[in-house]
């Protein structure tokens, strides 16, 4: 069997709040094989973050990891002390957000930042240390190195500072980094040039990642595979070419037609018409249901199962059936 760095079974994360619990993340499943590139696609809202802040376990209260599994390299993360997980974190699993500021110290040398990672995880002195940060900053495209090295994050351009955090994150050689919307507040030149770079260290370090994106057209450019979700559930997976050059379920073909007019106005598909239903009060059936030009009564009564419609291609829909 292909070797797994991660695998999440059946994973559910609610938040509980005064009104009822929110299902944020709701009977998720998927792996990501050694060395690849996995992507999360879907709108704002769809539990994308909540995933990823699930496998890290850190999510903020009242959200709380109700069932589920997830292991990397066959440790079970949802059984580990804190202490266990915060030297999972940085060590074995690392993540980037969408807006590095608000993971940077906005007080403190970027260089100094990265170096600290490296004296937490590793017995090295700091004279090591700093050269290890100078050796990744090379690594991640910052050119002066040494001379980024003793900026504050504020005298940095947005594709500087995530490429800092992309450094802090990397320099401990994770099995995984997840990166949340990693380049939405970046310029498309930018854009590209930090995705081309991810590429670069799955490569180099052999580093598996989840990219995570409302984007289809950056999850295309960089995934081998790719999980498709919608009200917390994943609606359909596939080999990334399988997907674009087949797409079944009709919110994955909405999200497609919606690549263009998503990068205008983010977040708002116009393609599909209806608003994500709320995950407080979620329909019996199908949550897609009420925006879908393709239900039936079934639709309405039951959610669909995740089912096998070509090879290593699944889709929650009862209206995409068995092809063959
Ligand atoms: N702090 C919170 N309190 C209550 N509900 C939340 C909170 N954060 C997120 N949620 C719920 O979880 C859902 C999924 O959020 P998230 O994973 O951040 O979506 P996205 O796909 O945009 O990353 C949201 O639609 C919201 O209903
Ligand atoms: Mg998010």
């Amino acid at each position: 069997m292909e070797k797994m760095t991660l695998q999440v079974n059946d994973l559910c994360t609610s938040f509980f709040t005064d009104k009822g619990e929110i299902k944020a993340v709701n009977h998720v499943s998927f792996d990501v094989p050694k060395r690849s590139i996995i992507g999360i696609v879907g709108e704002s809202g769809c539990g994308k973050s909540m995933t990823a802040r699930s496998v890290m376990r850190l999510l903020k209260y009242p959200g709380k990891i109700v069932s589920g599994s997830i292991a990397i390299e066959d440790k079970e993360l949802t059984a580990l002390t804190e202490a266990e997980m915060s030297n999972v974190r940085g060590e074995e699993i690392s993540m980037i957000f969408q807006e590095p500021m608000t993971s940077l110290n906005p007080v403190m040398k970027v260089g100094k930042q990265v170096q600290e990672v490296v004296l937490l995880h590793r017995k090295v002195t700091k004279q090591e240390a700093k050269k290890e940060v100078i050796r990744i900053f090379e690594k991640v495209g910052i050119s002066e190195p040494e001379k980024r090295y003793e900026c504050y994050p504020h005298e940095l351009s947005g594709g500087l500072r995530q490429r800092v955090m992309i450094a802090m994150a990397m320099i401990c050689r994770p099995k995984l980094l997840i990166a949340d919307e990693p380049t939405t507040a970046l310029d498309v030149t930018v854009e590209a040039q930090i995705l081309e770079l991810m590429k670069n260290l799955r490569d180099e370090i052999g580093t598996s990642i989840i990219l995570i994106s409302h984007n289809l057209g950056v999850v295309a450019e960089l995934c081998d595979y790719v999980h498709v979700m919608y009200a917390g559930r994943i609606v359909e997976q596939a080999e990334t070419f399988e997907l674009f050059d087949n797409p079944k379920h009709p919110y994955t073909i909405g999200l497609m037609n919606a690549v263009d007019s998503l990068e205008k106005k983010q977040g708002v598909l116009d393609t599909i018409p209806g608003t994500v239903p709320n995950l407080l009060d979620l329909p019996e059936g199908c949550s897609f249901e009420p925006r879908c030009g393709k239900r039936c009564e079934k639709c309405v009564e039951c959610v669909p199962e995740l089912h096998e419609i070509a090879p290593g291609h699944l889709v929650r829909c009862h209206a995409c059936g068995q092809e063959v």
